[in-house]
């Protein structure tokens, strides 16, 4: 499956935020005793489009979705295309909820490791708790799209998920 993705994507940043997302999201599934495999494929591919439509939010996920279509992922090219929280909005699948939730706090995350040295193993729960009210750390980390995952849990048991599903791809994000 990361063949796919690196067929449309060779910046290694985005790769990792992509795999990042990917393991929050199979984490959350099994919280909810959701599809794991359908959702770390959701998450994994969720970006395809980001290098092609270049910032280009009228054309984010439009593109992905048909992307897949053409690579046989009829099961997630919908969520894909509407998890453009610019064009869609109105999120009440627990999927898309996951989805954005998990989109955000994955760069929050993974800036909590490298203030720690990218040791993922150092960050607590309470670590981000804290930055998450810190509004100026990760500043581009969207709160109000990481809080829509209390339409589905509790906010501060999505940290301990979110962070266990960080740690299980960290060799891949290159933390330790
Ligand atoms: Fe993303």
């Amino acid at each position: 499956m990361l063949e796919v993705l690196r067929k449309y994507v060779s910046d290694e940043s985005l790769i990792k935020h992509c795999i990042a997302v990917a393991g929050i999201m199979r984490e959350v599934a099994r919280e909810l005793k959701e599809d794991e495999e359908l959702w770390w494929k959701l998450g994994l591919l969720h970006d395809i489009d980001h290098e092609l439509t270049k910032g280009d939010m009228s054309r984010h996920g439009v593109l992905g979705e048909e992307i897949l279509l053409k690579e046989g992922f009829r099961d997630i090219a919908e969520l894909v295309k509407r998890h453009n929280h610019v064009l869609f909005e109105n999120y009440e699948k627990p999927v898309e909820i996951a989805l954005q939730a998990s989109d955000s706090i994955s760069g929050l995350i993974i800036a909590c490791a490298l203030v720690k040295g990218g040791k993922i193993t150092d960050v607590s729960v309470k670590t981000i708790k804290k930055k998450f009210k810190e509004k100026s750390f990760a500043a581009g980390c969207d709160r109000e799209r990481i809080r829509l995952i209390e339409k589905i849990m509790p906010l501060e048991k999505f940290y301990e998920v979110a962070l266990r599903g960080v740690v299980s791809v960290k060799n891949d994000l290159g933390l330790s």
